[in-house]
């Protein structure tokens, strides 16, 4: 399979400052799991808004499966987001007073297709099937990120952005929601881009990128 996202002279400058991204060049293979780890500040987010069309390069090109996104027009950044990418957030950004299920469904109502089997199969890979009818304030930690994934994985992205997904999680929850998306890359190849401040969570990925001084630094590939 081929490069879903391809990065070149990738520069992130906010108003005057020091350049955030400083020629970043990267490419990731259909179905890969990539960590992008680096301490606090050293742009990890503003990497990921720009590889998923939430926010734009200061220069460089960019592309998702093909598609140059740096000169996109809001729409089709919009259509983008909603059919190629699933987010998943520290905080896991769930309505807390809709159920689990209502959540995952959340993605249908913006793209318009209908799919209740496919609620169903998430909730079942994803361990959350006995709490579907639990509104997201009763439910863990570990249940509530297995739930963003699961709404993540809705409208079959081919990639999932993950900004420390694991960051508010026991080490327990953490490696389980690790093993989540081991387990929607296998099962459905997806790509999987995730960031991390932690160094020995990287190494749950099949390559690990350290960002450094606004440049990936060095690679490590399994
Ligand atoms: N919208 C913004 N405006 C100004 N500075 C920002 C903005 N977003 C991030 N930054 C700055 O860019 C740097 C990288 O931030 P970020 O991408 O959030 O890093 P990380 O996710 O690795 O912690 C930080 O110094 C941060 O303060
Ligand atoms: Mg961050």
């Amino acid at each position: 399979m081929g490069d879903v996202i391809v990065v070149r002279d990738l520069v992130k400058r906010f108003n005057d400052r020091v350049e955030v991204l400083n020629g970043l060049a990267f490419s990731i293979a259909a179905g890969d799991f990539v960590a992008v780890y680096g301490k606090s500040g050293c742009g990890k987010t503003s990497l990921l808004n720009i590889l998923g069309g939430l926010d734009r390069p200061t220069s460089g090109h960019v592309s998702i499966e093909g598609e140059d996104i740096v000169d996109m027009s809001e729409d089709d950044l919009a259509r983008l987001r909603l059919n190629k990418v699933g987010f998943v957030f520290q905080d896991y950004n769930l309505l807390n007073n809709l159920t689990v299920r209502e959540n995952i469904e959340m993605p249908l109502k913006f793209s318009g297709k209908a799919d209740g089997d496919r609620v169903d199969y998430l909730q079942e890979i994803f361990g959350i099937g006995h709490v579907s009818n639990d509104t997201a304030n009763r439910i863990s930690g570990g249940e509530a990120q297995r739930t963003a994934i699961a709404r993540a994985m809705m409208n079959e992205p081919s990639i999932i952005l993950a900004d420390e997904p694991t960051g508010n999680l026991d080490d327990e929850n953490a490696e389980n929601v690790m093993e989540m998306f081991q387990l929607a890359r296998r099962e459905f190849g997806t790509t999987i881009v995730l960031a991390t401040h932690d160094s020995q969570l990287a190494k749950h990925a099949s390559r690990a990128m350290h960002l450094r001084d606004g440049k990936i630094n060095d690679e490590t590939q399994r």
